[in-house]
């Protein structure tokens, strides 16, 4: 169904309301639980152990990917593993500069102080960050008009988390100050594989190996949709086959949920049918192709293209975006000469 908000989001990689609680029950809690992206997971377990036996706050750390690739749980697994308390806020609610203030001001020594979304923090209150990250003050102005003066007051040494989906809209005086920069990237198949039995383990649901790579293989390198099809997956087991996710059990689910194998959407669907019938099979521009499917650019940049480039089906010119060969032979649609050519 089409128009059903439910299937519209089934494959969104953006959190939704109602799997809150379902989410943070399945969050990993240390690294060990923390699968994948391990060149990350190498070097912030070593900074994580220096810290640690030097008895000293760890380095900002900046994160940056699409969304639900393990951002936020990252960050908590690091607060975690430093065995200090994380303080989670986000750049869009802090709204004035003492709120920031007042949340900096209460951090005890080494606690991790997380800002989601940190590209969306206003820049007057971004400027309060500068000195706080860099030599641990802030100034605070007390009283109003002539009376008015400033008073600095010290910060314990803490940590700073920062995540976007959006490297590219951080200013580069905020990006300078993070001495640990990290990309997170998609999920191999494997890795998947791995999270949906670790997460049916706590939801206490009997998956076999098959069903869990099928389920994995159409989660767009993603946990956070890897984790919503287990639990659409198991709702199906329980009513149609005692409960027990096999591959068959999986893709009968998956196929009638309308999931395909790359777990792909109508709207990556549309994307790539405009590039390749109505611009020839590109080069386009973001916006033109934004406004012919009637999306955001945003969601464009931050969760269609990153996946259909991933899978090998987009490319990114200087000229804009063009489809590739894999993406025709998919749709089964033949190259023109002009098309091969571009390859
Ligand atoms: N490396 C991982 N191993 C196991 N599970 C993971 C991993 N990363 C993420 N998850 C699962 O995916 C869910 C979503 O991850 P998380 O909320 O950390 O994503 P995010 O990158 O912060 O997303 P957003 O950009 O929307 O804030 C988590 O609740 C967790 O269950
Ligand atoms: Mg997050």
């Amino acid at each position: 169904m089409p128009g059903d908000p439910d299937r519209r989001t089934l494959l969104s990689p953006r959190p939704r309301a109602d799997e809150q609680s379902f989410e943070l029950s399945l969050r990993p809690r240390n690294l060990r639980q923390y699968i994948g992206q391990s060149r990350v997971k190498e070097n912030i377990d070593i900074s994580i152990q220096a810290a640690v036996k030097r008895q000293e706050s760890m380095d900002h750390v900046l994160l940056y990917g699409p969304p639900g690739l393990g951002k936020t749980t990252l960050a908590t697994v690091i607060a975690n593993e430093l065995g200090v308390s994380i303080r989670t806020t986000s750049g869009p609610i802090i709204e004035k500069r003492g709120d920031l203030a007042a949340i900096l001001t209460n951090l005890k020594p080494s606690d991790v102080l997380f800002i989601d979304e940190i590209h969306r923090l206003h820049p007057a209150i971004e400027e309060i960050l500068y000195p706080a990250m860099e030599d641990f003050y802030i100034d605070l102005m007390i009283g109003e008009g002539p009376g008015a003066r400033s008073i600095r007051m010290q910060l314990p040494r803490f940590t700073l988390i920062g995540a976007t989906t959006r490297a590219g809209l951080i200013t580069a005086p905020l990006r300078a100050r993070f001495g640990i920069i990290h990309r997170l990237e998609f999920y191999s198949h494997d890795e998947l594989a791995v999270i949906v039995r670790q997460s049916a383990t706590i939801l206490g649901v009997d998956v076999d190996e098959g069903g869990a790579v099928e389920i994995a293989s159409r989660s767009r390198g993603t946990p956070r949709i890897a984790n919503r099809l287990l639990r659409r997956v198991r709702d199906f087991a329980d009513v149609k086959a005692d409960g027990k996710i096999t591959r068959s059990v999986a893709v009968d689910a998956l196929a009638l949920m309308d999931v395909d194998i790359h777990g792909f959407d109508d709207i990556d669907r549309k994307l790539m049918m405009t590039i390749i019938e109505k611009y020839g099979g590109g080069p386009v521009g973001v916006g033109a192709l934004a406004a012919s499917i009637h999306e955001d650019v945003d969601a464009i940049e931050d969760i269609y293209e990153p996946y259909l480039m991933q899978v090998g089906f987009l490319d990114r010119t200087p000229r804009g975006r063009v489809a590739t060969r894999q993406a025709y032979e998919h749709f089964g649609i033949d190259m023109t000469g002009r098309q091969r050519k571009l390859f």
